[in-house]
């Protein structure tokens, strides 16, 4: 298991997945390489009223895990190199538009250049998909992405384990994507059959 893993935030609504995944990943010894869009920043401190930063420092603090962050324009990175050694990468959120560049080998910014080498590494690429309805091409481009071998996880969480709170909801989404990069979530949210 290598828990280095790569999480690049994207311009789609749900900033709360991607808070939700660091905090999971940051329990663990590991790296985490973090790549935030232009756009995303913007949606982050609207959907968050607090800055990006802010709360990544506040993770930095109480995790175990060392918190990488890069500039989306670097594509000198490390991350831009499949010779790089990471377990895996996550889009989330993740938007249509760099849907398109993962399914169409468009790699602009260091977020779908890291993707494009995830997919040619053959490392699990998740992408938590985030818009409604779907047009067609959105739906095509998620079977070019899946047959290249990304793992589409439409941001829609399930309720059968009776959640409570926002965070209930965002945990099951979280736990999903952590199953998908074989790495253990002490709150895992799993079904157990019903007697
Ligand atoms: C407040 C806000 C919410 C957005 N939500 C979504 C969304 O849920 N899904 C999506 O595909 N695009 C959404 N967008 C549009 C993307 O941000 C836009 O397509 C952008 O170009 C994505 O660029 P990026 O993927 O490089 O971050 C949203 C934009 C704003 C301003």
């Amino acid at each position: 298991m290598n828990n280095n893993i790569i999480v690049g935030i994207s311009g789609a609504s749900g900033m709360v997945y991607a808070i939700s995944l660091i905090e999971a990943l940051s329990l663990l010894p590991g790296e985490i390489h973090l790549i935030i869009s232009e756009v995303a920043l913007k949606v982050f401190k609207h959907e968050q009223s607090r800055e990006f930063d802010e709360i990544i420092s506040s993770i930095i603090k109480t995790g175990k895990a060392r918190i990488i962050i890069h500039d989306n324009n670097d594509l000198f990175a490390s991350v831009a190199s499949g010779s790089f050694n990471v377990g895996g990468m996550v889009i989330i959120p993740c938007s249509m538009k760099s849907l398109s560049a993962v399914a169409n080998g468009y790699t602009e910014n260091l977020i779908e250049r890291a993707a494009d080498v995830t997919l040619k590494e053959k490392r699990p690429l998740i992408l938590l998909t985030r818009e409604t309805p779907l047009s067609l091409i959105h739906l095509n481009n998620m079977v070019k992405a899946v047959q290249a071998g990304a793992i589409i996880m439409p941001a829609s969480p399930g309720f059968y384990h009776h959640p409570e709170k926002i965070e209930d909801i965002v945990n099951f989404m979280t736990s999903r994507v952590l199953d998908h990069l074989k790495i253990d979530y002490q709150f895992a949210v799993r079904w157990r059959g019903k007697k």
